[in-house]
């Protein structure tokens, strides 16, 4: 069932946004050589408590995982395309970085994620960051009532294939309100025109994972929850919440 949420609690939901993208924010600003994941998920969490706001994925515990969560943050260097666990590592001169955050305010969800370079980047990897950045806007786009759950993974789709990237199969984004993963399962490919009907009060997190190497097939880290590209290739993955409404898309999670 998908819940159409009023402009109320859209109101509260945008409350979460704002705390997701400042928290966001001021993780890309600390992040720098030397840097430790663990001090990004620190900061994180200390925003949080500051906000009066929760985790969404503290705790969180889906079946196939081994074990609930333990982060506020997900951290995904190079390889790690989304679910990378904050650990000691200190992010390296180059290291591409995807930082995932998602947070709730009375009960109501956030969810976005960033990816960039830290200190001297490859331009190639400022290419792959800029087509998923481009790939959500295209995907953003389409969240107006009439338009099709397709036309949002189409619009994302055809930006990554283009360019030759993976999309990492069965992997994509989802509904979002009172529980950060609620129906419908958002793809990051589809044929336009079919299927869901968008109805204003829908609210869908888009996030586009590109893979460098351009496999769709991926691997799990060690850890059971990290999930890393096959071929050891880059990935870059960037998120927003976004509402239908009567005068198209709304970003929840908009600076
Ligand atoms: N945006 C990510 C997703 O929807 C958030 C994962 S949170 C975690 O999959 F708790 F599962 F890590
Ligand atoms: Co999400």
């Amino acid at each position: 069932m998908i819940e159409l949420k009023s402009e109320h609690e859209l109101a509260v939901m945008r409350e979460a946004g704002r705390v997701v993208a400042k928290v966001l924010n001021a993780v890309r600003e600390r992040a720098s050589v030397g840097t430790d994941l663990l001090e990004l998920d620190e900061l994180a969490s200390t925003m949080l408590d500051e906000a009066g706001a929760k985790s969404s994925f503290r705790h969180y515990h889906p079946n196939w995982a081994p074990m609930p969560y333990p982060g506020v943050l997900c951290t995904s260097v190079n390889d790690a395309i989304v679910h990378g666990i904050p650990t000691g590592y200190r992010l390296r001169d180059g290291d591409l970085c995807s930082v995932d955050f998602g947070a709730a305010v009375d009960g109501w969800h956030g969810d976005a994620a960033i990816s960039f370079v830290v200190g001297a980047a490859d331009p190639v990897d400022l290419e792959l960051i800029a087509t998923a950045e481009r790939g959500l806007a295209a995907g953003i786009a389409q969240v107006k009532p009439g338009n099709r759950l397709g036309d949002i993974g189409h619009a994302i789709g055809v930006i990554g294939r283009k360019a030759g990237y993976g999309l990492t199969a069965d992997h994509g984004g989802h509904g979002v309100g009172r529980a950060m993963h609620e129906a419908p399962h958002v793809p990051n490919e589809g044929q336009p025109g079919k299927g869901l009907k968008l109805r204003p009060g829908m609210v869908f997190a888009i996030e586009p994972m590109f893979t460098a190497g351009g496999r769709d097939d991926y691997r799990y880290g060690d850890d059971g929850w990290t999930i890393l590209t096959s071929d050891g290739s880059r990935a870059a993955h960037v998120e927003h919440t976004v509402a239908v409404t009567e005068d198209g898309p709304r970003i929840l999670t908009a600076p």
